[in-house]
């Protein structure tokens, strides 16, 4: 980070040293320098293959929720934004229209894509400036349940983000209707913006005026969470959010999958808050869950699941007759989110109902196991990598190996490898931790996943196969952690 302290490529990150990326800042690179990526080259097509396209427009928007109105920055009038919709194979040509007072870009959260296309901005294209337009080409390989956010400060806590979804041309079905259910944690236009929360949880963290990690051991973060029942993240989120939202709407005024009694309907449940872990039920339902991260696991049925920020699940429901709340319970924080479902005449529930379900047992993602199909093929790894999560509360610092990024040194593989990679959280916050670009396998049982949740002091240990050569981002998912530095690169070796 050369003469810049941490604390002023945070500053940096608000917009003051003008880039405001999470990948802005290198040891040759000091933020607010672009570098020079130019326009990606066109991807062709092959024969046969089909193309979805997409024009998005990046923009100040007005939102209602469903009774708070809020000044934001949406992908056109709505947040989420456009569903965009692709098989898997297609070629997938999305044209961004960047409208906003700000640098931005686009990442499509979970797609193993061509790395041009991953819209990290000074690591993998140049920031998308105001008044611009670029656009992204990928083929998407895998189908499954993913989403789209800028790479960009943390404008992922406003209302820029969608989802997207890839279909299986070999789709088996067993069930009856899909509904997409995306959830988020919402602050902007209500007082403050994501910018501010981040200057206050800096402040708040006391004088990160330090350029180094000095007090990175990371155990001095006292309140535990409160979850309920065997709380199992510790501390989980740092910010009390005035909404909580299912497919933009507050309770009061929830979203309502209609349907009829004794349907099956899959429930494709993304997680695109960025400081709130949440716990998903539908009540007076068990739900079988079968996806993570867009692979299939082996059917598990449940109450209630865990999704962190970045994950998704799919869940497989046969639903009864009646009025039922499908609530989203914010981990460790008050209030909730709410959609309804509705197969039958009837009252809503109370917006504040919690269903019983929401009481446990609760499925933590990590204990799935993959479905024979989505497991990595069985090959001893060649390299071994350590990934170590850093940081506390106060100061508000966080890193990865020792350092923020910029400081940190980048993990090189090499391709055609099988890596093992021990994700080790040496602090006591749980991270969703993300890689970009890959779908890396649990070691103890296969389970496919690109985000991962990391309890405090807990290591998991994965195996990913280098197949797939850029550069490429690896960070927590927590947006703000993300900002002040909890991100690595991984890199190919040429
Ligand atoms: Cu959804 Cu690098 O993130
Ligand atoms: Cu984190």
């Amino acid at each position: 980070m050369n003469s810049l302290s941490r604390r002023s490529v945070i500053l940096g990150s608000l917009g003051i040293v003008a880039t405001g990326t999470l990948a802005a800042c290198s040891a040759s690179q000091p933020a607010g320098t672009p570098t020079a990526f130019g326009t990606p080259t066109a991807v062709p097509t092959t024969p046969g293959q089909r193309v979805t396209t997409a024009k998005l427009i990046a923009k100040r928007a007005t939102l209602d929720l469903g009774g708070p109105e809020v000044g934001t920055w949406a992908y056109g009038d709505t947040a989420p934004g456009p569903l965009i919709r692709a098989t898997a194979g297609d070629l997938v040509r999305v044209t961004l229209d960047n409208q906003l007072p700000a640098d931005t870009s686009i990442h499509w959260h979970g797609i193993a894509l061509a790395n041009a296309a991953d819209g990290v901005p000074g690591m993998t294209q140049d920031p998308i400036r105001p008044s611009t337009t670029f656009t992204y080409e990928f083929v998407a390989p895998d189908p499954g349940t993913y989403f789209y956010h800028p790479h960009s400060g943390v404008q992922l806590d406003r209302g820029l983000y969608a989802a997207l979804i890839v279909d299986d041309p070999q789709e088996p079905g067993g069930y009856d209707l899909e509904y997409v259910v995306v959830l988020d944690d919402w602050v902007d236009g209500t007082g403050r913006t994501p910018d501010d929360v981040l200057t206050q949880l800096i402040a708040k963290g006391g004088s990160a005026t330090s350029g180094g990690m000095g007090g990175m051991g990371g155990m001095d973060h006292g309140s535990m969470g409160m979850g309920g029942g065997a709380a199992p993240f510790g501390d989980a989120g740092d910010v009390q959010y005035p909404h909580y939202l299912i497919n933009g709407r507050v309770p009061a005024a929830p979203d309502v999958l209609a349907a009829k009694p004794g349907q099956r309907v899959r429930l494709r449940v993304i997680n695109a808050a960025s400081d709130t872990i949440f716990t998903v039920a539908l009540g007076g339902h068990r739900m079988t869950v079968t996806h993570s991260d867009g692979f299939p696991v082996q059917p598990t049925e449940t109450g209630a699941f865990y999704i962190g920020m970045g994950e998704r699940y799919d869940a497989v429901v046969t639903l009864k007759d009646g009025v039922f709340p499908l609530v989203a319970a914010p981990f460790g924080k008050q209030g909730q989110a709410l959609a309804l479902v509705r197969t039958g005449a009837g009252a809503a529930p109370p917006a504040t109902l919690r269903p019983d379900e929401l009481a446990g047992p609760v499925l933590l993602g990590t204990t799935l196991v993959a479905a024979e199909s989505a497991r990595l093929a069985q090959r001893d790894a060649e390299a071994t990598e350590v990934i170590q999560l850093n940081g506390q509360m106060a100061p508000y610092q966080w890193g990865i190996n020792g350092g923020p990024f910029g400081e940190n040194e980048p993990i090189v593989i090499t391709k055609g490898e099988r890596v093992h990679l021990d994700l080790a959280n040496m602090t006591m916050m749980t991270h969703p931790f993300h890689i970009h670009g890959h779908t890396f396998g649990l070691l103890s049982s296969g389970l496919r996943k690109d985000t991962v949740l990391l309890r405090p002091m807990e290591t998991i240990a994965v195996e990913l196969q280098a197949d797939n050569a850029g550069d490429w981002a690896a960070h927590c998912h927590n947006i703000y952690h993300a900002e002040a530095g909890m991100m690595i690169g991984l890199n190919y070796r040429a």
